[in-house]
């Protein structure tokens, strides 16, 4: 029997310096699409596929992000007041039970591959899930649920893969296909921004990840990689070949890069068209513009 995934790893050290001025004192997981913040969207996410406790990988500037999960009485007591039963529901939604999340500091933005190595001792001798709050998923079947299913067919690491084109390659780590199984593939290697002739495939990994703990072992052992960081796709592709052997996973759904404005924007337009309250207004306004748009060419 494996062991069952019951943590997830959340790195929010990173500076978000693509949202300036924003993330100067708003932590780039706070920031809402339509209403919820992208760390709500990520704890969901985690929560339907099982995991039970949530370790966050923190930095400097990002208390706002604590505050966020803490219960808010008072503010509880005013909605229980107007009777506002809805409100309450969702924000009960937020709360973490005790225990349930940690905190741990990564002093300094050292990559991807260090944050998730300043959580080790918290995970210990067993399989986790990594989450990227910034990378959003819309999906039926929530996309770490859909892996955590996959991962109990084949064990080793897990990581989501994503059909890209070559020009966009260089933004990714890209897998090295060996057997294409359909929805998984198992890999020979994994190629950290390739440009568009070096990328060995069209398949790009994103930020979900199912681990095992000789992942952490690796970067343990590692010096910096590309651009002097330490990454995680290196001590990932460090197992290929041994017992804890590398997976892709094509997941059905569609990935939004919200750590990018452009990605961001597309999201929120996404998810409110989503939305009953939201969808006929919005949609009304995108054709109003869409005409103005075609008037001026
Ligand atoms: P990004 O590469 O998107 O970096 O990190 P960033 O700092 O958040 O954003 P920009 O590029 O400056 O705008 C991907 C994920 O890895 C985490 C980030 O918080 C984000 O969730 N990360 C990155 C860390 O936790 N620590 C690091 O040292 C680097």
């Amino acid at each position: 029997m494996r062991k069952k995934v019951t943590k997830a790893i959340f790195p929010v050290a990173g500076m978000g310096t693509r949202f300036l001025p924003a993330t100067k004192s708003v932590p780039k997981e706070i920031m809402t699409l339509v209403d919820r913040p992208l760390v709500q969207y990520a704890i969901d996410e985690a929560r339907a596929a099982g995991i039970k406790e949530f370790i966050f990988v923190t930095s400097r500037g990002k208390s706002a992000l604590e505050d966020y999960f803490d219960h808010n009485p008072v503010l509880e007591q005013e909605l229980r007041k107007k009777n506002k039963d809805d409100l309450l529901d969702i924000l009960k939604g937020t709360n973490m039970e005790s225990g349930a999340i940690a905190y741990i500091r990564q002093h300094r933005a050292l990559g991807l591959g260090h944050a998730v190595w300043c959580a080790r001792r918290l995970i210990a001798n067993e399989p986790f899930a990594v989450i990227l709050p910034d990378d959003v998923i819309a999906a039926e079947t929530p996309c770490l649920k859909q892996m955590v299913e996959a991962y109990e067919e084949t064990g080793g690491n897990m990581v989501a893969a994503m059909e890209v084109p070559p020009e966009k390659a260089s933004a990714y780590g890209v897998l090295d296909i060996k057997d294409d199984m359909g929805s998984i593939v198992s890999v020979n290697g994994m190629v950290e921004k390739p440009s568009a002739e070096e990328a060995p495939s069209n398949l790009a990994v994103i930020g979900r990840y199912i681990l095992t703990p000789s992942v952490l072992s690796n970067l343990n052992k590692m010096k910096s990689g590309a651009g002097g960081e330490i990454q995680l796709t290196d001590a990932i592709a460090a197992d290929i070949g041994t017992d804890n052997t590398v997976y892709g996973y094509r997941f059905r759904g569609q990935r939004f890069d919200c750590g990018s404005k452009a990605g961001f924007l597309q999201a929120t337009v996404a998810f409110a068209l989503a939305r009953d309250d939201l969808r006929d207004d919005l949609m009304r306004y995108l054709e109003d513009i869409q005409q103005i748009g075609k008037a001026a060419e």
